[in-house]
């Protein structure tokens, strides 16, 4: 029998193409750390005017870099666009199709590779060339494996142990300081609670807050006075409703001690301009006694006046109640919001 020569029909055809790809993720897999690795192959149409059409798409490995054996791992093909996959384990994923107008692609993921993971992956692109030949471009990638020796994991487990030891060490210390500190800090507010009662009388509550009046007085300066407000967590009583200067003309007509019990309020910048100390907002509530205010600039500061039925009038900010003044006796009223009396 005679042998015809092959010249198009018998000749498989076999090229390397930069448009049939192989992408590997990662290259490199360290047992047992690496979770995926992912085996993408890939080819457009477009970019492989060689090809008239794609039949089929293999993806095949050898475990010997030097002289690669390849087995198949899985395929998709033309015929019926099923997957078909060899003797993979259940830790593999494939997913592809061939698409001859856009993108064919075969991608095989493993799931916690091991190291008969690693050697060389190829991709076989089968189909007709544009001479009506058999074509068939290739693309084949390595994996390389690194294995994390015992040894080197017994030193990590190590260097594990001691740094949590350390961090139990820190933790404890920060534990008990943590638990002194709140000692402490319950201490304080004791001593500053029994300081307080010991030091002022109190209301009971006005929308939201308490106001304290000193048992005694020796000087008053208004910013000593609003320091030691400040200390039981409020500032000098601010009248800033008719409501709030009712509750606390009550309590200062109840109590009827000192002559005049500076507020927080003040027309020290500008003569007859009452504005709040503390946000320098101007005074929403003016219950002047009858003739007051009347002193000018002697008298820049706010207070209620036992003189004036316990009504408001402008006082001295500062004023020596054991020297022979005016025969007055000052004092001053905190409001304190409750959310900061757990002093
Ligand atoms: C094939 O590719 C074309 C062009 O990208 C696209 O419009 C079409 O939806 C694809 N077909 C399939 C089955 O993915
Ligand atoms: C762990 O701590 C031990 C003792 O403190 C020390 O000898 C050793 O070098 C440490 N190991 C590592 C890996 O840090
Ligand atoms: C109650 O307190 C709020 C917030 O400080 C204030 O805006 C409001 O005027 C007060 N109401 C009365 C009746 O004093």
């Amino acid at each position: 029998m005679r042998t015809i020569p092959c010249v198009f029909l018998c000749v498989l055809y076999v090229a390397v193409s930069w448009a049939a790809t192989i992408d590997i993720k990662p290259n490199v897999i360290t047992v047992p750390v690496t979770r995926n690795l992912e085996i993408v192959c890939s080819l457009k149409r477009v970019n492989t005017p060689e090809l008239s059409a794609l039949f089929s798409l293999t993806l095949l490995q050898s475990n010997t870099m030097d002289e690669p054996k390849f087995t198949s791992l899985a395929s998709v093909n033309t015929l019926d666009n099923k997957i078909s996959t060899f003797s993979l384990d259940e830790s593999a994923t494939v997913v592809g199709l061939i698409n001859n107008s856009g993108e064919s692609f075969l991608r095989l993921t493993w799931t916690n590779p091991m190291s008969e993971k690693s050697g060389l992956y190829r991709c076989s692109f089968n189909g007709v060339g544009v001479l009506g030949n058999p074509l068939t471009l290739t693309s084949t990638g390595a994996v390389v494996v690194s294995v994390t020796d015992h040894d080197s994991l017994t030193d990590k487990m190590t260097a594990f142990e001691n740094s949590s030891k350390a961090l139990k060490a820190k933790f404890d210390i920060l534990s008990d300081y943590t638990n002194n500190l709140h000692t402490n800090y319950n201490s304080l507010i004791s001593r500053l609670s029994r300081s307080r009662d010991a030091a002022f009388y109190s209301t009971s509550s006005f929308n939201g807050s308490r106001y304290y009046l000193p048992r005694d007085v020796d000087v008053l300066q208004v910013t000593w006075a609003q320091a030691t407000c400040e200390l039981y967590g409020g500032h000098l009583a601010e009248i800033d409703s008719n409501e709030e200067f009712h509750f606390v003309r009550n309590f200062l007509v109840s109590k009827h001690l000192f002559d005049v019990v500076v507020t927080g309020a003040n027309d020290e910048e500008k003569e007859g301009t009452w504005i709040y100390n503390r946000n320098k907002a101007p005074l929403k509530v003016f219950n002047w006694a009858t003739t007051e205010p009347n002193s000018g600039r002697l008298a820049n500061c706010q207070c209620f006046w036992k003189g004036g039925n316990w009504y408001m009038a402008d006082a001295r900010c500062v004023y020596f109640n054991n020297k022979p003044n005016d025969g007055y006796v000052y004092s001053y009223l905190c409001e304190v919001p409750e959310s900061s009396t757990d002093v």
